[in-house]
């Protein structure tokens, strides 16, 4: 059933054009549903390693013994569980940049999961349905959590099936994606395509008149034309990038070295250090948490704006982390502590939701035109996924070192990452990808234009034809 589309421009801020419906259409709900299948696998990953820490440790010890006639040492132990947590996220850091390459002659999975939802979403949706990848993700570590159950999969003989599961979600994009329309900016912008990506367009809005939209994107390849693709190197060598640049690389660090991975990596064990009788509840408790309040950002992303939520988002974070330092610090006077650090934990869960979870993950798609933004999305991905690995390998060690401590060490890095996105992350919302490129290409100093965005309403059109735009 194709409910009424509409087109990819919205003129205003956060207006929907009076004529146009909400945009669904059945094909884009398929499309964004076969994509973020991606996301859910990958969420499942995340969350898979969490409650059968001990059970696999087990697992090394015996092999251990019955190879060296001796227990594993705890410093071996923990170094081999922390590269077994972080591994996967090795071919994050590969995948991220083969994304650039590969984008340009298939599709692909994960990886391309932001970018693709991002090209295929009427502009007025774009964050809600770009917040989608996160919901997948988080309902990825959820179902994972729980299958963890040593009642279901976590127990000394399935837990190897727990972590085989993870074949299950390609299984069925492999199904879905022959039915899921090409990117229409790919087609026209890439391959210049033109009537097939009016096609794909059409399914996409279920309008058939879709010469606004075209009309955008062939706005954003006339200059694209001129700008000419743009490889990895060129990206840090030309100026006119390194402000948005910096801006994607920055919020993903935020993102991963706010910490969040420390809990959903090892949230059993330091419930377990905080005293919680059942510690891979409290774990599920987080995850269910995590996927609530992705709910609560995909509402909020389209009216509140990105930059406010992240804001709100690291403030939160960084309050929950002092909260939980202190709980743990105290947890050997005032038995009660261990319900504050949970309560902490679940408050910085929450509030990473709110903005850093989903946020960077599609702002790049945003704040890059086509030239440009499969080479941001290797590099940003590319640091995420490095960071990622840095606290899947190294939180352990830095627990043992750090004690009760350890979450100060986020909390001064949440705010500096505040201070950051308060001076220098623009508002993206309501705006076509022209739009945004534009006014970065225009305004030499980014907070200048920053404060503008936030003061007035956007410009009915920002191009770069239109030299006394406000922007
Ligand atoms: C984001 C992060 C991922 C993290 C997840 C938690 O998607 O990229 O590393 O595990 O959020 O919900």
């Amino acid at each position: 059933v194709h409910l009424q589309g509409a087109p990819l421009v919205s003129p205003q801020d956060d207006e929907v054009p009076p004529d146009a419906g909400p945009g669904i259409t059945s094909t884009l709900v398929l499309s964004v549903f076969t994509a973020v299948l991606g996301s859910l696998q990958c969420g499942y990953n995340i969350g898979v390693i969490n409650a059968p820490q001990k059970i696999i440790e087990q697992n090394y010890n015996a092999t251990w013994l019955a190879r060296h006639n001796a227990s594993i040492e705890l410093s071996t132990l923990t170094t081999l569980w922390s590269l077994s947590v972080a591994i996967f996220s090795i071919g994050g850091m590969i995948s991220s940049f083969l994304v650039g390459v590969i984008s340009e002659w298939l599709g692909l999975v994960s990886g391309l999961v932001p970018m693709y939802v991002g090209e295929i979403s009427p502009t007025h949706l774009r964050g809600a349905l770009g917040t989608l990848h996160q919901l997948a993700l988080v309902i990825g570590i959820l179902i994972a959590q729980v299958f963890g159950l040593d009642s279901l999969l976590g127990s000394p003989e399935l837990w190897p099936l727990l972590l085989g599961l993870t074949v299950a979600p390609s299984a069925l994009q492999l199904v879905l994606f022959p039915f899921c329309p090409e990117s229409p900016r790919y087609l026209y912008i890439i391959r210049n395509k033109e009537s097939k990506a009016k096609e794909s367009l059409k399914q996409l809005t279920g309008r058939s008149d879709v010469s606004e939209a075209l009309t955008e994107m062939k706005e954003e390849k006339r200059r694209m034309d001129m700008e000419r693709k743009v490889s990895i190197t060129q990206l840090f060598r030309c100026r006119i990038y390194r402000q948005p640049l910096l801006v994607a690389v920055v919020l993903q660090l935020s993102q991963q070295l706010s910490g969040i991975n420390a809990i959903f990596y090892y949230s059993t064990s330091i419930f377990e250090s905080a005293g919680l009788e059942q510690p891979v509840f409290a774990t599920i408790g987080a995850g269910a948490i995590n996927a609530a309040f992705t709910v609560v950002s995909l509402f909020l992303v389209e009216r509140a704006g990105r930059r406010t939520l992240h804001l709100v988002g690291l403030a939160g974070m960084m309050v929950c982390a002092v909260v939980m330092t202190v709980a743990l610090v105290y947890l050997d006077r005032v038995p009660a502590m261990s319900y504050i650090s949970m309560v902490a934990i679940f408050g910085f869960v929450a509030f990473f939701e709110i903005g850093p979870g989903p946020i960077p993950w599609f702002i790049v798609a945003e704040l890059f035109s086509q030239g440009p933004r499969p080479a941001a999305m290797a590099v940003a991905g590319g640091c995420n996924w490095t960071c990622n690995f840095i606290i899947g390998m190294a939180f352990q060690s830095m627990a043992d070192a750090c004690g009760p401590y350890v979450f100060l060490i986020f909390a001064a890095l949440l705010l500096g990452f505040f201070l950051f996105t308060y001076f220098k992350v623009p508002e993206t919302r309501g705006r076509t990808f022209d739009q945004i490129a534009a006014a970065f290409r225009r305004t030499p100093s980014l907070l200048d234009h920053e404060v503008r965005w936030q003061n007035q309403p956007a410009p009915p059109f920002a191009s770069s034809t239109h030299p006394s735009s406000p922007l």
